[in-house]
């Protein structure tokens, strides 16, 4: 009897550890919406995402010919300073049709915004 008990506690354990870790997984906004392409903010890094976020979508009104409104977008320096700032997520995250809006009417995707999001809130490392 001792025994069985004991293996119920286990089993207990294992399903309840298991929701655990489902949970964790379901803390992601687009798979917690059954998104098939979803959006892995896990292990965002300036050299794999945002280097290509920016330069993608931002570089060609913002590099060091072309500094629309003032602002350099180009390399690491040049973007950190801005992400710290505030100034990107300002921009990205403004509703359609705001003027403000960056890029200009066209906003970035979700899991782009979540990686800039994610990157910034870890302080915008060089990694
Ligand atoms: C088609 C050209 C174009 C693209 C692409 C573009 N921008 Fe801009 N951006 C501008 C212009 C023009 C201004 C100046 C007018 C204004 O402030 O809205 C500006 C201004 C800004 C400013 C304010 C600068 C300041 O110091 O006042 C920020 C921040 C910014 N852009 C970020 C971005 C980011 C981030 C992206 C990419 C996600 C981006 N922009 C893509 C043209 C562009």
């Amino acid at each position: 009897m001792k025994a069985s008990r004991f293996a119920y506690l286990l089993w207990g354990m294992i399903i309840l550890t298991s929701m655990g870790l489902t949970n964790c997984r379901y803390d992601n906004y687009n798979d917690s919406y059954g998104n098939v392409n979803a959006c892995d903010t896990s292990a965002v890094t300036f050299s794999q995402d945002i280097k290509m976020i920016i330069g993608q979508n931002c570089e060609g009104c913002h590099n060091g010919a072309s500094t629309s409104g003032g602002l350099n977008l180009a390399g690491y320096q040049n973007i950190s300073a801005s992400a710290l700032s505030g100034g990107i997520m300002d921009r990205v995250t403004r509703s359609a049709g705001d003027p403000l809006l960056m890029p200009p009417g066209q906003a970035l995707s979700d899991c782009d915004q979540s990686k800039l999001r994610t990157w910034m809130n870890e302080g915008a490392p060089n990694n």
